[in-house]
């Protein structure tokens, strides 16, 4: 099978960093024909410096980086500086970027590429808030249809929230762009925090990536430690949860997860509940089925994945 045409909607973050560092060294499944940066962890100014630094650690500097939203919809930005450092990517100290932004707006990016490319051959990974996405969909309706595929990071149903006890942070960053990316009709795959707080990065698993010797793998242990300090207090885990790689690692082996297909709705009106992802996951409602909602994943061999992938760059 040739590779799957994707494009990486990232707001990076370290783990979003490892997400991105996974697809940029697996060619023979993936073809990564843009990054698309958005507002999420940190403001788009550090978003698209990011993952430009992440490209150039994997030494990918053809692949084009495009800047895209600045803030949600219709709400002030929320960010995550307490989980992942002021720059986004604290932990290990990698240079500035020298390879260009794109002078393209990301959103026009996706729709130029989903209309020149055959229908339903391009995926979007999106590891961030959707509000580019959502912004593509409303901006031009026709591509909707064209896209093959929508794998996300977002949203949660038993493990219920991390930025508000009821909401994940992706979706509650633009609950408003993720009930427009839900209602649209994309056959969605959802990595909520019922899978991704099972791929736990635990100390043995660290040492496998800083045992690369490599300069990608050194900065995967770094970013991982970085993050883990927070995690651990948090949720007294003995490893911080490694979200987004979730969804590249879907794209390579998907036989490593399980999930339900079931209906997913979004809480936009509520303040309390704001950005919940209301998910029937024991198929209560007669509402239509509308993403596969992943619950469970092979930690060990998405762990062993990601440190013989990232081991090549
Ligand atoms: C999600 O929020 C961000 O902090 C992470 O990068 C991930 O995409 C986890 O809730
Ligand atoms: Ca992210």
């Amino acid at each position: 099978m040739p590779p799957r045409k994707i494009i990486i909607d990232t707001d990076p973050g370290q783990d979003d960093a490892v997400a991105i560092l996974l697809a940029l060294s697996s060619p023979e499944d993936m073809d990564v024909l843009g990054i698309t940066a958005v507002a999420g962890n940190v403001p788009l100014e550090l978003t698209q410096k990011n993952a430009r630094i992440v490209c150039e650690l994997a030494g990918k500097t053809d692949v084009p980086v495009f800047a895209g939203c600045d803030r949600p919809l219709g709400r002030q930005l929320v960010t995550a500086e307490h989980v992942h450092g002021k720059t986004g990517l604290d932990g290990p100290s990698l240079p500035d970027p020298t390879m260009p932004l794109q002078d393209q707006h990301a959103v026009d990016f996706v729709i130029e590429t989903l209309r020149r490319e055959d229908a339903e051959t391009v995926t979007l990974c999106v590891l961030g808030p959707l509000t580019n996405i959502a912004t593509v969909f409303e901006k031009a309706p026709d591509v909707i249809e064209r896209v093959q595929q929508i794998v996300l990071m977002g949203g949660a149903y038993f493990e219920v929230g991390n930025i508000t006890p009821t909401a994940e942070f992706n979706i509650y960053v633009d609950p408003e762009a993720a009930e427009i990316t839900f209602k649209s009709g994309v056959d969605i795959v959802v990595m909520p925090l019922d899978v991704t707080h099972k791929a736990l990065v635990t100390q043995p698993r660290n040492d496998a990536f800083r045992d690369l010797g490599t300069p990608s793998g050194i900065a995967v242990a770094q970013m991982t430690d970085f993050f883990e300090r927070f995690d651990k207090e948090k949720y007294g885990s003995n490893g911080a949860p490694l979200h987004d790689p979730c969804v590249t690692a879907y794209l390579i082996a998907p036989e490593l997860f399980s999930g339900r297909r079931i209906n997913v709705e979004i809480e936009t009106r509520s303040d309390l509940t704001r950005g919940m992802t209301v998910a029937d996951w024991w198929g209560v409602t007669d509402r239509p089925a509308n993403a596969t909602f992943i619950g469970d994943l092979d930690a060990d061999g998405f762990f062993a994945l990601l440190v013989e992938r990232i081991g090549r760059l």
